[in-house]
C-alpha cells in the first residue's frame, strides 16, 4: 500500500506546492487538512477544492471554531498568559488544537506521517512536532518547506510549472497567521525594529487615531468565562468575536513587541488582538475583586509559568496540565458584571458588581458604618516589621555602628 501523509494545510502557495513537492521527494499520497480556527478569509470548501486541484487524495476541512474558543482560548484568558507581559499567544494556543485534528486525520486516512508548512526559525515547527510526537507517538513529522528546501522562488516555480489553482503574483511581504483569538504580522519591514508598523499592517483593529465615539460595554462572567455581553448570552466563540468586532472598532489590542523565541532569536512581531484584549483586561479586574490576597499573587506567577509553556509548545505536558488544576481551582468564584469603556486603543474598567465578591465595603469605608477596628493596625505593624528589625539590630551590632 502506498504510504500516505496528513499535511497541515492552510490554502496559501507554501502548503499548495507542498502536497506536489511531498509526493515527488517521498512517493507518499498526501491527505490535506485545513482547521477552521476563526481565521476568516475564504471558505474552506474553496481551499479544499485547492488542494484536490493541487493533487491531494484527499482534503478534508475541520470546524474547530468552538473547540478552539472553548478548550484554548478559554484557559489562556483563565490565566491571563501574556507571554513577556505582552503576547496574549494567538498562533502558540491554535497549534495544538491543530495537531489534534491532523493526528485524527492520520488515524482516519492511515497516514503515517504528519507535514507542516513551518520554517525552521520559529516556535511553530516546535509546537507542531512536539504535539504530534505526543499524540501520536509513532507518527513521523516533516517539514517541506524546512526538510526539503521549499523556498518561496522555487514554490512560485513550481506551481506556474504545474499550473496550480493557486495565485502567484500577489506577494505578501508579511508572514501571518491569524484565528478567531488574534493576528500576528512578522517579516518585511518590520524587522528593522526602528520601523513603526504602518497601517496597512493591521486587519482586525482600526486606527485609534480617528476613533469613533466611545463603546461601553458590559461583560458577564462566570467561573472566569464570558457567558453575556450588554445581557446577551453569549458562548465563549461569540465573546471573543462580538468583542473583536467592538474592541477592534476602537483600536483595542494592538502590540508591538520585540519577543524571545523559543529557538533563540529575538523576533519583532505586530499582534493584535481586540477581543483577547478586552476580555483580559474585564477578566483581571474581576478576578481583583473575587480571589483571595495570596491566592492571587500565586496564580500571577503560575499564570506566567503557564504562558511559556504553552508558548514554547508544552500545552501537553504534564506541568502544564498540573497548572491548568489550579488556574481552575481559583475561577470558582470569577462570576459577575465587568462595565467597560473602549475607546482611542484602550479599555478602561470603570465598574464592577459580583455576588461572589470579597469588597467588604463596611470593612474600606473610610465614612461612618466603618467596622474595620484601627486599633489592631498598631501591633500587626509591631510583629510584621519585627524580624527585619532584630537582624537590622543584629547588623548594627555586628558592624559596631
Ligand atoms: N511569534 C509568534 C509565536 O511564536 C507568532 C508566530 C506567527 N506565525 C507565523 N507563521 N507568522 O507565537
Amino acid at each position: 500500500m502506498t504510504e500516505r501523509i496528513v499535511l497541515a494545510y492552510s490554502g496559501g502557495l507554501d502548503t499548495s506546492v507542498a502536497i506536489g513537492w511531498i509526493g515527488e521527494a517521498t512517493g507518499a499520497e498526501v491527505i490535506a487538512v485545513a482547521v477552521d480556527v476563526g481565521q476568516g478569509g475564504e471558505s474552506l470548501e474553496d481551499i479544499r477544492q485547492r488542494a484536490l486541484g493541487c493533487g491531494a487524495v484527499e482534503a478534508y476541512v475541520a470546524d474547530a471554531r468552538d473547540e478552539f474558543a472553548n478548550e484554548y482560548a478559554m484557559p489562556t484568558l483563565k490565566a491571563n498568559a501574556l507571554y513577556q507581559g505582552h503576547y496574549p499567544l494567538v498562533s502558540a494556543i491554535s497549534r495544538p488544537v491543530i495537531v489534534k485534528h491532523l493526528v485524527k486525520a492520520a488515524r482516519e486516512f492511515g497516514a503515517t506521517t504528519v507535514a507542516h508548512g513551518c520554517t525552521g526559525k520559529g516556535n511553530d515547527q516546535v509546537r507542531f512536532e512536539v504535539g504530534i510526537q505526543t499524540l501520536g507517538p509513532d507518527l513521523k513529522c516533516i517539514a517541506p518547506v524546512r526538510d526539503l528546501a521549499l523556498t518561496r522562488d522555487k514554490a512560485i516555480l513550481y506551481a506556474e510549472s504545474h499550473n496550480l489553482p493557486i495565485e502567484t503574483t500577489k506577494k505578501n511581504p508579511y508572514s501571518i497567521d491569524q484565528n478567531v483569538w488574534g493576528r500576528a504580522v512578522e517579516t518585511g519591514y518590520l524587522e528593522d525594529i526602528w520601523n513603526a508598523p504602518t497601517k496597512d499592517i493591521y486587519d482586525y483593529t482600526a486606527t485609534p487615531e480617528f476613533p469613533p465615539a466611545p463603546d461601553e460595554v458590559i461583560i458577564s462572567f462566570a467561573q472566569g468565562v464570558p457567558v453575556a455581553i450588554d445581557g446577551v448570552k453569549v458562548t465563549p466563540l461569540q465573546a471573543i468575536q462580538e468583542l473583536n468586532r467592538r474592541a477592534g472598532a476602537q483600536g483595542v489590542g494592538r502590540i508591538d513587541v520585540v519577543e524571545d523565541r523559543l529557538v533563540g532569536i529575538k523576533s519583532r512581531e505586530i499582534y493584535e488582538a481586540p477581543g483577547a484584549m478586552a476580555l483580559m483586561t474585564a477578566h483581571k479586574h474581576l478576578e481583583d475583586i473575587t480571589i483571595e490576597r495570596e491566592q492571587a499573587r500565586f496564580k500571577a506567577t503560575v499564570g506566567q509559568r503557564w504562558a511559556e509553556l504553552v508558548y514554547d509548545g508544552q500545552w501537553f505536558s504534564p506541568l502544564k496540565r498540573s497548572l491548568d488544576a489550579f488556574i481552575e481551582d481559583t475561577q470558582q468564584h470569577v462570576n459577575g458584571d465587568i462595565r467597560m469603556t473602549m475607546h482611542g486603543g484602550q479599555a478602561i474598567v470603570n465598574g464592577r458588581r459580583s455576588e461572589t465578591s470579597l469588597y467588604d465595603f463596611d470593612l474600606a469605608t473610610y465614612d461612618t458604618g466603618d467596622t474595620f477596628d484601627q486599633s489592631q493596625a498598631k501591633g500587626f505593624i509591631e510583629l510584621w516589621g519585627m524580624s527585619s528589625k532584630v537582624a537590622s539590630q543584629r547588623d548594627q551590632r555586628v558592624s559596631g555602628l
